[in-house]
């Protein structure tokens, strides 16, 4: 789905930049993407997602820390 339509950023994105290039932040994505950069009503969904997508990594790291233990 279109997270900003300004700058026609998907969540799809948003996901692969933080899981490939580790971004964190909000300001990471506006550098990177240009979310939130002009009218600005994508910040909450945006920060939903990068959320989403921090936890996502967590859980991975989680999943190959207990592999690699194992
Ligand atoms: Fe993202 Fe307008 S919808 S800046």
């Amino acid at each position: 789905m279109y997270v900003c339509l300004c700058k026609s950023v998907t969540d799809h994105e948003i996901r692969r930049m933080v899981h490939q290039r580790g971004l964190t932040t909000m300001r990471e994505l506006r550098d990177e993407l240009g979310v939130s950069t002009q009218c600005g009503r994508c910040a909450g969904c945006a920060k939903d997602v990068l959320k989403e997508a921090l936890a996502e990594c967590q859980a991975c790291a989680a999943d190959a820390s207990f592999a690699a233990a194992a």
